[in-house]
Protein backbone atom coordinates (compact mmCIF):
# COMPACT_ATOMS: atom_id res chain seq x y z
CA UNK A 1 0.00 0.00 0.00
CA UNK A 2 2.92 2.33 -0.43
CA UNK A 3 1.68 5.22 -2.93
CA UNK A 4 4.25 7.95 -3.84
CA UNK A 5 3.65 10.59 -0.22
CA UNK A 6 1.11 13.89 -1.58
CA UNK A 7 2.74 17.17 -0.81
CA UNK A 8 0.59 19.89 -1.58
CA UNK A 9 1.24 21.15 -5.46
CA UNK A 10 3.39 24.38 -4.73
CA UNK A 11 1.14 27.81 -6.11
CA UNK A 12 2.69 29.48 -8.54
CA UNK A 13 3.14 33.08 -8.57
CA UNK A 14 2.98 34.48 -11.91
CA UNK A 15 4.63 37.36 -11.04
CA UNK A 16 5.63 40.27 -13.99
CA UNK A 17 8.25 38.72 -16.68
CA UNK A 18 7.73 35.03 -14.98
CA UNK A 19 8.05 32.43 -17.82
CA UNK A 20 4.39 30.94 -16.32
CA UNK A 21 3.12 34.12 -17.00
CA UNK A 22 4.14 34.49 -20.21
CA UNK A 23 2.58 30.71 -21.20
CA UNK A 24 -0.38 31.23 -19.17
CA UNK A 25 -1.49 34.55 -21.19
CA UNK A 26 -0.40 32.96 -24.61
CA UNK A 27 -2.75 30.01 -23.70
CA UNK A 28 -5.59 32.39 -22.28
CA UNK A 29 -5.22 34.58 -26.14
CA UNK A 30 -5.02 31.49 -27.77
CA UNK A 31 -8.27 29.86 -26.39
CA UNK A 32 -9.83 33.00 -26.47
CA UNK A 33 -9.91 33.24 -30.03
CA UNK A 34 -10.86 29.78 -31.00
CA UNK A 35 -14.85 28.92 -30.57
CA UNK A 36 -14.71 25.56 -29.63
CA UNK A 37 -17.65 22.91 -29.92
CA UNK A 38 -17.67 21.04 -27.23
CA UNK A 39 -19.64 17.25 -27.10
CA UNK A 40 -20.64 15.39 -24.46
CA UNK A 41 -18.44 12.12 -23.92
CA UNK A 42 -20.40 8.86 -23.75
CA UNK A 43 -18.54 5.57 -23.65
CA UNK A 44 -15.90 5.81 -25.62
CA UNK A 45 -17.80 8.35 -28.31
CA UNK A 46 -17.80 12.37 -28.48
CA UNK A 47 -21.38 13.00 -28.86
CA UNK A 48 -22.81 16.10 -30.87
CA UNK A 49 -26.23 17.00 -31.39
CA UNK A 50 -27.76 19.68 -33.41
CA UNK A 51 -29.27 21.59 -29.63
CA UNK A 52 -25.49 23.64 -29.93
CA UNK A 53 -25.80 26.18 -26.67
CA UNK A 54 -23.26 29.10 -26.79
CA UNK A 55 -20.21 29.24 -24.10
CA UNK A 56 -19.68 33.20 -22.71
CA UNK A 57 -16.93 35.00 -20.95
CA UNK A 58 -18.77 36.37 -18.06
CA UNK A 59 -16.49 39.15 -17.85
CA UNK A 60 -17.13 39.92 -21.91
CA UNK A 61 -20.71 38.02 -22.61
CA UNK A 62 -20.75 38.86 -26.23
CA UNK A 63 -17.90 36.84 -27.14
CA UNK A 64 -18.69 33.63 -27.43
CA UNK A 65 -15.85 30.37 -26.69
CA UNK A 66 -17.86 28.01 -28.19
CA UNK A 67 -21.04 26.09 -28.08
CA UNK A 68 -21.56 23.00 -26.35
CA UNK A 69 -24.00 20.44 -27.43
CA UNK A 70 -26.59 19.80 -25.56
CA UNK A 71 -28.56 16.29 -24.98
CA UNK A 72 -32.11 15.18 -23.87
CA UNK A 73 -33.07 11.81 -21.92
CA UNK A 74 -31.99 9.57 -24.66
CA UNK A 75 -27.93 10.70 -23.58
CA UNK A 76 -28.75 10.31 -20.28
CA UNK A 77 -30.26 6.78 -20.53
CA UNK A 78 -26.97 6.32 -23.32
CA UNK A 79 -24.43 7.34 -20.37
CA UNK A 80 -26.16 5.21 -18.04
CA UNK A 81 -25.96 1.88 -20.17
CA UNK A 82 -22.26 2.93 -21.19
CA UNK A 83 -21.36 3.34 -17.57
CA UNK A 84 -22.79 -0.04 -16.31
CA UNK A 85 -21.34 -1.76 -19.49
CA UNK A 86 -17.81 -0.35 -17.87
CA UNK A 87 -18.58 -1.09 -14.67
CA UNK A 88 -17.39 -5.10 -14.21
CA UNK A 89 -14.09 -4.54 -15.68
CA UNK A 90 -13.64 -1.03 -13.93
CA UNK A 91 -14.90 -2.31 -10.31
CA UNK A 92 -12.37 -5.25 -11.09
CA UNK A 93 -9.64 -3.25 -12.11
CA UNK A 94 -6.85 -4.03 -9.53
CA UNK A 95 -6.56 -0.52 -7.32
CA UNK A 96 -2.99 0.00 -7.80
CA UNK A 97 -4.04 0.78 -11.42
CA UNK A 98 -7.21 2.81 -11.63
CA UNK A 99 -4.44 4.79 -8.89
CA UNK A 100 -1.98 5.41 -11.03
CA UNK A 101 -4.42 6.70 -13.93
CA UNK A 102 -5.52 9.37 -11.50
CA UNK A 103 -1.82 10.02 -10.81
CA UNK A 104 -0.97 10.53 -14.21
CA UNK A 105 -3.93 13.18 -14.44
CA UNK A 106 -2.60 14.90 -11.53
CA UNK A 107 1.30 15.27 -13.18
CA UNK A 108 0.07 16.35 -16.27
CA UNK A 109 -1.87 18.68 -14.93
CA UNK A 110 0.75 19.98 -12.51
CA UNK A 111 2.81 20.22 -15.78
CA UNK A 112 2.02 20.35 -19.81
CA UNK A 113 -1.90 20.90 -18.54
CA UNK A 114 -1.65 23.46 -15.93
CA UNK A 115 -1.66 26.58 -18.46
CA UNK A 116 -4.28 25.19 -20.34
CA UNK A 117 -6.78 24.20 -17.00
CA UNK A 118 -6.27 27.70 -15.85
CA UNK A 119 -6.98 30.09 -18.64
CA UNK A 120 -10.20 27.77 -19.08
CA UNK A 121 -11.36 28.37 -15.87
CA UNK A 122 -10.54 32.08 -16.16
CA UNK A 123 -12.19 32.33 -19.90
CA UNK A 124 -15.08 30.20 -18.36
CA UNK A 125 -15.68 31.33 -15.07
CA UNK A 126 -13.58 34.79 -14.78
CA UNK A 127 -11.36 33.76 -12.11
CA UNK A 128 -7.73 35.96 -11.89
CA UNK A 129 -4.66 34.11 -12.36
CA UNK A 130 -3.98 33.50 -8.64
CA UNK A 131 -7.82 32.11 -7.97
CA UNK A 132 -7.74 29.84 -11.55
CA UNK A 133 -4.26 28.80 -10.03
CA UNK A 134 -4.90 27.73 -6.41
CA UNK A 135 -8.40 25.89 -8.09
CA UNK A 136 -7.94 24.23 -11.25
CA UNK A 137 -4.64 23.55 -10.60
CA UNK A 138 -3.26 23.16 -6.88
CA UNK A 139 -6.56 21.83 -5.25
CA UNK A 140 -7.65 19.87 -8.09
CA UNK A 141 -3.82 18.31 -8.58
CA UNK A 142 -3.88 18.01 -4.68
CA UNK A 143 -7.40 16.16 -4.63
CA UNK A 144 -6.09 13.27 -7.10
CA UNK A 145 -2.52 13.04 -5.32
CA UNK A 146 -4.09 13.18 -1.42
CA UNK A 147 -7.03 10.91 -2.65
CA UNK A 148 -5.01 8.22 -3.89
CA UNK A 149 -3.17 7.94 -0.16
CA UNK A 150 -6.78 8.38 1.43
CA UNK A 151 -7.93 5.05 -0.92
CA UNK A 152 -4.90 2.87 0.52
CA UNK A 153 -5.37 3.94 4.36
CA UNK A 154 -9.08 2.38 3.35
CA UNK A 155 -7.84 -0.57 2.25
CA UNK A 156 -5.52 -1.14 5.02
CA UNK A 157 -8.39 -0.57 7.49
CA UNK A 158 -8.93 -4.28 7.96
CA UNK A 159 -10.59 -6.67 10.80
CA UNK A 160 -8.70 -8.24 14.12
CA UNK A 161 -8.32 -12.53 13.17
CA UNK A 162 -8.72 -15.27 15.66
CA UNK A 163 -7.05 -18.32 15.93
CA UNK A 164 -7.52 -20.69 12.85
CA UNK A 165 -9.53 -18.23 11.54
CA UNK A 166 -9.14 -15.21 8.71
CA UNK A 167 -11.27 -12.19 8.96
CA UNK A 168 -11.01 -9.42 5.97
CA UNK A 169 -12.66 -6.58 4.79
CA UNK A 170 -13.16 -6.07 0.85
CA UNK A 171 -14.11 -2.52 0.03
CA UNK A 172 -15.70 -2.63 -3.11
CA UNK A 173 -17.55 -0.48 -4.99
CA UNK A 174 -20.70 0.29 -5.04
CA UNK A 175 -23.47 -1.72 -7.30
CA UNK A 176 -24.53 0.09 -9.83
CA UNK A 177 -23.49 4.29 -10.72
CA UNK A 178 -23.43 7.67 -9.08
CA UNK A 179 -24.36 11.02 -10.14
CA UNK A 180 -22.06 13.46 -9.77
CA UNK A 181 -23.24 17.06 -10.38
CA UNK A 182 -21.07 19.77 -10.28
CA UNK A 183 -21.04 23.38 -9.50
CA UNK A 184 -19.72 26.41 -11.66
CA UNK A 185 -17.27 27.84 -8.99
CA UNK A 186 -14.65 25.23 -8.67
CA UNK A 187 -13.21 23.50 -11.37
CA UNK A 188 -11.25 21.35 -8.72
CA UNK A 189 -14.98 20.49 -7.03
CA UNK A 190 -16.16 19.94 -10.88
CA UNK A 191 -13.32 17.78 -11.14
CA UNK A 192 -13.43 15.99 -7.90
CA UNK A 193 -16.44 14.93 -7.67
CA UNK A 194 -16.78 12.48 -10.20
CA UNK A 195 -12.71 11.60 -9.78
CA UNK A 196 -12.97 10.26 -6.67
CA UNK A 197 -16.10 8.28 -6.72
CA UNK A 198 -14.20 6.89 -9.57
CA UNK A 199 -11.41 6.10 -8.13
CA UNK A 200 -12.92 4.07 -5.45
CA UNK A 201 -13.68 1.65 -8.39
CA UNK A 202 -17.28 3.41 -9.54
CA UNK A 203 -18.81 4.32 -12.62
CA UNK A 204 -20.49 7.75 -13.16
CA UNK A 205 -22.46 9.96 -14.69
CA UNK A 206 -21.24 13.13 -14.55
CA UNK A 207 -23.48 16.56 -15.61
CA UNK A 208 -21.42 19.90 -14.81
CA UNK A 209 -22.89 23.44 -14.24
CA UNK A 210 -23.77 24.90 -17.83
CA UNK A 211 -21.13 27.96 -16.78
CA UNK A 212 -18.63 25.49 -16.81
CA UNK A 213 -18.78 22.73 -19.00
CA UNK A 214 -15.99 24.85 -21.08
CA UNK A 215 -13.32 23.81 -18.09
CA UNK A 216 -15.18 20.65 -17.84
CA UNK A 217 -14.27 19.27 -21.34
CA UNK A 218 -10.54 20.11 -20.52
CA UNK A 219 -11.01 17.80 -17.22
CA UNK A 220 -12.52 14.85 -19.01
CA UNK A 221 -9.56 15.20 -22.07
CA UNK A 222 -7.24 15.40 -19.37
CA UNK A 223 -8.35 11.97 -17.75
CA UNK A 224 -8.51 10.75 -20.89
CA UNK A 225 -5.23 11.53 -21.19
CA UNK A 226 -4.29 10.03 -18.49
CA UNK A 227 -5.96 6.79 -19.41
CA UNK A 228 -9.40 6.56 -18.13
CA UNK A 229 -10.95 3.61 -20.04
CA UNK A 230 -13.74 5.12 -21.95
CA UNK A 231 -17.16 4.56 -20.07
CA UNK A 232 -15.98 5.14 -16.56
CA UNK A 233 -16.61 8.56 -16.72
CA UNK A 234 -19.52 9.64 -18.69
CA UNK A 235 -20.14 13.56 -19.47
CA UNK A 236 -23.37 14.66 -20.19
CA UNK A 237 -25.12 18.05 -20.67
CA UNK A 238 -28.83 17.91 -19.70
CA UNK A 239 -31.19 20.09 -18.17
CA UNK A 240 -31.35 19.14 -14.69
CA UNK A 241 -35.49 18.05 -14.70
CA UNK A 242 -34.81 15.81 -17.47
CA UNK A 243 -31.19 14.13 -16.48
CA UNK A 244 -32.55 13.88 -12.78
CA UNK A 245 -35.97 11.98 -14.59
CA UNK A 246 -33.89 9.10 -15.62
CA UNK A 247 -31.19 9.01 -13.35
CA UNK A 248 -33.56 9.29 -10.29
CA UNK A 249 -36.02 6.49 -11.73
CA UNK A 250 -33.58 4.24 -12.27
CA UNK A 251 -32.60 1.05 -10.65
CA UNK A 252 -29.08 1.08 -10.64
CA UNK A 253 -28.57 4.43 -8.90
CA UNK A 254 -26.09 4.06 -6.51
CA UNK A 255 -25.42 7.54 -4.91
CA UNK A 256 -24.74 11.04 -5.73
CA UNK A 257 -22.10 12.90 -5.41
CA UNK A 258 -23.60 16.80 -5.77
CA UNK A 259 -22.33 20.65 -4.59
CA UNK A 260 -24.97 22.91 -5.48
CA UNK A 261 -27.86 25.14 -3.92
CA UNK A 262 -29.52 23.96 -1.25
CA UNK A 263 -32.79 24.04 -2.50
CA UNK A 264 -31.85 21.35 -5.31
CA UNK A 265 -30.22 19.54 -3.02
CA UNK A 266 -33.54 19.12 -0.72
CA UNK A 267 -35.76 18.37 -3.67
CA UNK A 268 -33.20 15.72 -4.73
CA UNK A 269 -33.28 13.64 -2.19
CA UNK A 270 -37.27 14.04 -1.37
CA UNK A 271 -36.86 12.52 -4.86
CA UNK A 272 -34.61 9.76 -3.81
CA UNK A 273 -36.98 9.22 -0.76
CA UNK A 274 -39.95 8.98 -3.19
CA UNK A 275 -38.24 7.02 -5.14
CA UNK A 276 -36.63 4.44 -2.43
CA UNK A 277 -38.55 1.30 -3.43
CA UNK A 278 -37.16 1.44 -6.88
CA UNK A 279 -33.46 1.04 -6.46
CA UNK A 280 -31.64 -2.10 -5.63
CA UNK A 281 -29.50 -0.51 -2.65
CA UNK A 282 -29.82 2.45 -0.66
CA UNK A 283 -28.27 5.39 -2.61
CA UNK A 284 -25.30 7.34 -0.93
CA UNK A 285 -26.43 11.28 -1.04
CA UNK A 286 -23.62 13.32 -0.69
CA UNK A 287 -23.70 16.67 -0.76
CA UNK A 288 -22.29 20.21 -0.29
CA UNK A 289 -24.68 22.98 -0.47
CA UNK A 290 -25.17 26.92 0.86
CA UNK A 291 -23.66 29.08 3.40
CA UNK A 292 -24.05 32.23 5.53
CA UNK A 293 -20.39 32.24 6.40
CA UNK A 294 -19.54 34.50 9.44
CA UNK A 295 -16.34 36.28 10.16
CA UNK A 296 -16.81 37.01 14.12
CA UNK A 297 -14.32 39.60 15.95
CA UNK A 298 -13.47 39.73 19.59
CA UNK A 299 -13.04 42.70 21.66
CA UNK A 300 -9.64 42.33 21.98
CA UNK A 301 -9.10 41.27 17.97
CA UNK A 302 -6.34 43.04 15.71
CA UNK A 303 -8.49 45.45 13.55
CA UNK A 304 -6.17 45.45 10.77
CA UNK A 305 -6.42 41.22 10.62
CA UNK A 306 -10.00 41.68 11.07
CA UNK A 307 -10.46 43.87 7.99
CA UNK A 308 -8.40 41.56 5.53
CA UNK A 309 -9.54 38.59 6.62
CA UNK A 310 -13.40 40.78 5.35
CA UNK A 311 -11.94 42.02 2.19
CA UNK A 312 -9.93 38.53 1.12
CA UNK A 313 -13.07 36.13 2.67
CA UNK A 314 -15.86 37.94 1.14
CA UNK A 315 -14.37 39.55 -1.66
CA UNK A 316 -11.98 36.64 -3.38
CA UNK A 317 -13.72 35.31 -7.23
CA UNK A 318 -16.65 38.02 -6.26
CA UNK A 319 -17.83 36.31 -3.16
CA UNK A 320 -18.65 33.14 -5.07
CA UNK A 321 -16.73 30.65 -2.74
CA UNK A 322 -18.94 28.38 -1.13
CA UNK A 323 -16.66 29.41 1.45
CA UNK A 324 -17.15 33.05 1.16
CA UNK A 325 -17.81 35.36 4.71
CA UNK A 326 -21.02 36.84 3.65
CA UNK A 327 -21.64 38.45 7.92
CA UNK A 328 -19.64 39.64 9.98
CA UNK A 329 -19.99 40.71 14.13
CA UNK A 330 -17.76 43.58 14.74
CA UNK A 331 -17.30 44.84 18.33
CA UNK A 332 -18.01 48.58 18.73
CA UNK A 333 -14.46 49.32 20.15
CA UNK A 334 -12.50 48.65 16.83
CA UNK A 335 -15.33 49.04 14.49
CA UNK A 336 -13.61 52.72 13.67
CA UNK A 337 -10.27 51.22 12.75
CA UNK A 338 -11.43 47.76 10.94
CA UNK A 339 -13.70 50.11 8.67
CA UNK A 340 -11.04 52.56 7.70
CA UNK A 341 -8.36 49.96 6.88
CA UNK A 342 -11.42 48.08 4.78
CA UNK A 343 -12.02 51.40 2.44
CA UNK A 344 -8.26 51.55 2.44
CA UNK A 345 -7.68 48.04 1.14
CA UNK A 346 -10.82 48.12 -1.68
CA UNK A 347 -8.99 50.97 -2.89
CA UNK A 348 -6.62 48.39 -4.47
CA UNK A 349 -8.74 46.27 -5.70
CA UNK A 350 -9.21 46.79 -9.19
CA UNK A 351 -12.61 45.58 -11.33
CA UNK A 352 -12.16 44.03 -14.82
CA UNK A 353 -11.32 41.32 -17.26
CA UNK A 354 -8.93 38.40 -15.93
CA UNK A 355 -6.41 38.89 -19.19
CA UNK A 356 -5.10 42.15 -17.16
CA UNK A 357 -3.49 39.96 -14.32
CA UNK A 358 -3.88 43.18 -11.88
CA UNK A 359 -7.41 42.46 -11.74
CA UNK A 360 -8.83 41.47 -8.63
CA UNK A 361 -12.10 41.26 -8.69
CA UNK A 362 -13.91 40.15 -12.17
CA UNK A 363 -17.44 39.26 -12.97
CA UNK A 364 -20.15 37.03 -11.83
CA UNK A 365 -20.75 34.23 -13.75
CA UNK A 366 -23.98 34.75 -15.68
CA UNK A 367 -27.22 37.47 -15.49
CA UNK A 368 -29.02 35.56 -13.42
CA UNK A 369 -26.56 35.54 -11.00
CA UNK A 370 -26.23 39.19 -11.63
CA UNK A 371 -29.29 40.23 -11.39
CA UNK A 372 -30.05 38.32 -8.19
CA UNK A 373 -27.20 40.18 -6.58
CA UNK A 374 -27.78 43.59 -8.15
CA UNK A 375 -31.52 43.34 -6.48
CA UNK A 376 -30.17 42.69 -2.71
CA UNK A 377 -27.82 45.63 -3.23
CA UNK A 378 -31.04 47.81 -4.91
CA UNK A 379 -32.68 46.76 -2.07
CA UNK A 380 -30.46 48.14 0.39
CA UNK A 381 -30.40 51.20 -0.81
CA UNK A 382 -33.48 51.62 -0.18
CA UNK A 383 -33.51 51.04 3.53
CA UNK A 384 -33.15 52.81 6.26
CA UNK A 385 -31.70 49.35 8.12
CA UNK A 386 -28.72 48.95 6.29
CA UNK A 387 -25.76 52.00 4.87
CA UNK A 388 -23.72 51.34 2.19
CA UNK A 389 -20.00 51.47 3.40
CA UNK A 390 -18.39 50.91 0.11
CA UNK A 391 -18.98 49.91 -3.49
CA UNK A 392 -22.82 49.46 -4.49
CA UNK A 393 -22.22 49.71 -8.31
CA UNK A 394 -23.01 47.69 -11.03
CA UNK A 395 -23.01 47.66 -14.62
CA UNK A 396 -23.71 44.29 -17.26
CA UNK A 397 -23.54 46.44 -20.26
CA UNK A 398 -20.21 44.65 -21.35
CA UNK A 399 -19.55 42.24 -18.28
CA UNK A 400 -21.41 41.19 -15.36
CA UNK A 401 -19.30 43.64 -12.66
CA UNK A 402 -20.60 44.73 -9.33
CA UNK A 403 -18.51 46.37 -6.90
CA UNK A 404 -17.24 44.80 -3.88
CA UNK A 405 -19.99 46.41 -1.48
CA UNK A 406 -19.99 46.58 2.04
CA UNK A 407 -22.92 47.27 4.08
CA UNK A 408 -23.44 48.18 7.62
CA UNK A 409 -26.59 46.64 9.27
CA UNK A 410 -28.22 47.57 12.35
CA UNK A 411 -30.50 45.23 12.27
CA UNK A 412 -28.82 41.69 13.17
CA UNK A 413 -31.67 40.04 11.18
CA UNK A 414 -31.61 42.15 8.12
CA UNK A 415 -32.35 39.71 5.01
CA UNK A 416 -28.66 40.13 3.58
CA UNK A 417 -27.36 39.04 7.18
CA UNK A 418 -29.54 35.92 7.07
CA UNK A 419 -29.63 34.91 3.26
CA UNK A 420 -27.25 33.32 1.45
CA UNK A 421 -26.08 36.31 -1.98
CA UNK A 422 -23.55 34.31 -3.31
CA UNK A 423 -21.75 37.42 -4.79
CA UNK A 424 -19.33 40.25 -3.79
CA UNK A 425 -21.46 41.65 -0.98
CA UNK A 426 -20.48 41.66 3.09
CA UNK A 427 -22.83 43.03 5.77
CA UNK A 428 -21.38 43.95 8.86
CA UNK A 429 -23.18 44.44 12.16
CA UNK A 430 -21.72 46.20 14.96
CA UNK A 431 -22.27 44.63 18.87
CA UNK A 432 -21.62 46.40 21.81
CA UNK A 433 -18.12 45.23 23.14
CA UNK A 434 -19.58 43.92 26.12
CA UNK A 435 -22.18 41.96 24.17
CA UNK A 436 -19.95 39.36 23.22
CA UNK A 437 -21.95 36.27 24.62
CA UNK A 438 -25.32 37.71 23.26
CA UNK A 439 -23.62 37.98 19.77
CA UNK A 440 -22.18 34.22 20.17
CA UNK A 441 -26.12 33.56 19.85
CA UNK A 442 -26.71 35.59 17.01
CA UNK A 443 -24.08 33.77 14.83
CA UNK A 444 -25.15 30.49 15.79
CA UNK A 445 -28.98 31.01 15.25
CA UNK A 446 -29.12 33.96 12.65
CA UNK A 447 -28.82 31.32 9.53
CA UNK A 448 -29.67 27.57 8.98
CA UNK A 449 -26.21 26.92 7.67
CA UNK A 450 -23.22 25.83 8.88
CA UNK A 451 -20.23 25.71 6.31
CA UNK A 452 -17.67 27.94 7.40
CA UNK A 453 -16.79 30.86 9.93
CA UNK A 454 -14.18 32.53 11.58
CA UNK A 455 -12.93 34.03 14.90
CA UNK A 456 -10.97 37.02 15.46
CA UNK A 457 -8.78 37.59 18.75
CA UNK A 458 -6.38 37.58 21.02
CA UNK A 459 -7.74 36.93 24.44
CA UNK A 460 -7.50 32.85 24.18
CA UNK A 461 -9.91 32.23 26.98
CA UNK A 462 -12.60 34.31 24.57
CA UNK A 463 -11.45 32.51 21.15
CA UNK A 464 -11.35 29.05 23.59
CA UNK A 465 -15.29 30.32 24.76
CA UNK A 466 -16.45 31.02 21.12
CA UNK A 467 -15.24 27.75 19.70
CA UNK A 468 -17.00 25.60 21.48
CA UNK A 469 -20.28 27.66 21.69
CA UNK A 470 -20.05 27.80 17.79
CA UNK A 471 -19.45 23.92 17.61
CA UNK A 472 -21.87 23.08 15.21
CA UNK A 473 -22.04 26.88 13.44
CA UNK A 474 -19.40 25.54 10.92
CA UNK A 475 -18.03 22.58 9.38
CA UNK A 476 -14.93 24.50 8.90
CA UNK A 477 -13.80 26.99 11.55
CA UNK A 478 -10.89 29.26 11.47
CA UNK A 479 -9.24 30.92 14.00
CA UNK A 480 -7.75 34.37 13.41
CA UNK A 481 -8.24 33.68 9.76
CA UNK A 482 -10.22 34.16 6.62
CA UNK A 483 -12.92 31.58 6.42
CA UNK A 484 -11.91 30.08 2.51
CA UNK A 485 -9.26 28.21 0.87
CA UNK A 486 -9.34 24.95 2.86
CA UNK A 487 -6.05 23.28 1.40
CA UNK A 488 -6.60 19.22 0.36
CA UNK A 489 -4.55 17.52 3.26
CA UNK A 490 -4.56 20.18 5.60
CA UNK A 491 -8.18 21.61 6.46
CA UNK A 492 -11.04 18.87 5.27
CA UNK A 493 -13.95 20.93 3.59
CA UNK A 494 -17.42 20.27 4.35
CA UNK A 495 -20.41 22.11 6.40
CA UNK A 496 -23.10 20.61 8.03
CA UNK A 497 -27.18 21.71 9.07
CA UNK A 498 -28.45 23.14 5.75
CA UNK A 499 -24.51 23.12 4.40
CA UNK A 500 -24.45 19.46 3.70
CA UNK A 501 -23.92 15.91 4.75
CA UNK A 502 -20.26 16.93 5.97
CA UNK A 503 -18.20 14.12 3.97
CA UNK A 504 -15.43 16.15 3.57
CA UNK A 505 -14.12 16.52 0.38
CA UNK A 506 -10.05 15.64 -0.05
CA UNK A 507 -10.53 13.33 3.50
CA UNK A 508 -11.11 9.42 3.72
CA UNK A 509 -14.32 9.86 5.41
CA UNK A 510 -15.68 11.33 1.59
CA UNK A 511 -14.13 8.46 -0.15
CA UNK A 512 -15.69 6.04 2.70
CA UNK A 513 -18.87 6.78 1.03
CA UNK A 514 -17.90 5.51 -2.07
CA UNK A 515 -17.30 2.25 -1.11
CA UNK A 516 -19.79 -1.05 -0.10
CA UNK A 517 -17.89 -3.21 2.12
CA UNK A 518 -18.02 -7.02 1.99
CA UNK A 519 -16.55 -8.89 5.83
CA UNK A 520 -15.03 -11.83 4.75
CA UNK A 521 -14.73 -15.31 7.56
CA UNK A 522 -12.42 -17.91 6.62
CA UNK A 523 -12.01 -21.05 9.23
CA UNK A 524 -9.20 -22.67 8.76
N1 LIG B 1 -12.70 24.68 -0.70
C1 LIG B 1 -13.10 26.03 -0.98
C2 LIG B 1 -12.64 26.99 0.04
O1 LIG B 1 -12.31 26.60 1.12
C3 LIG B 1 -14.60 26.18 -1.10
O2 LIG B 1 -15.21 25.19 -1.80
O3 LIG B 1 -12.64 28.16 -0.22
Amino acid sequence: FNVPTPVNDPIKSYAPGSPERAELQQTYKELKSQELDVPMYIGGDRVFTDNKKPMLQPHDHKHILGYFSEGDASHVEQAINAALAAREMWANMTWEHRASIFLKAAELLAGPWRARMNAATMLGQSKNAYQAEIDSACEFIDFLRFNVQFMTDIYKMQPESAPGVWNRMEHRPLEGFVFALTPFNFTAIAGNLPASVAMMGNVVVWKPANTQIYAAQFIMELLLEAGLPDGVINLVYVDGPTAGDVIFNHADFAGIHFTGSTGVFQNIWKTIGNNIHKYKTYPRIVGETGGKDFILAHSSANAKAVATGITRGAFEYQGQKCSAASRAYIPSNIWDEVKEYIIEDLKSFKMGPPEDFSNFINAVIDEKSFDKIAQYIENAKNSNEVEIIAGGGYDKSKGYFIEPTVLLSHNPQYVTMCEEVFGPVITIYVYDENNFEETLELVNSTSPYALTGAIFGRDRYAVEYATQKLEQAAGNFYINDKPTGAVVGQQPFGGARASGTNDKAGSMLNLLRWVSARSIKETF
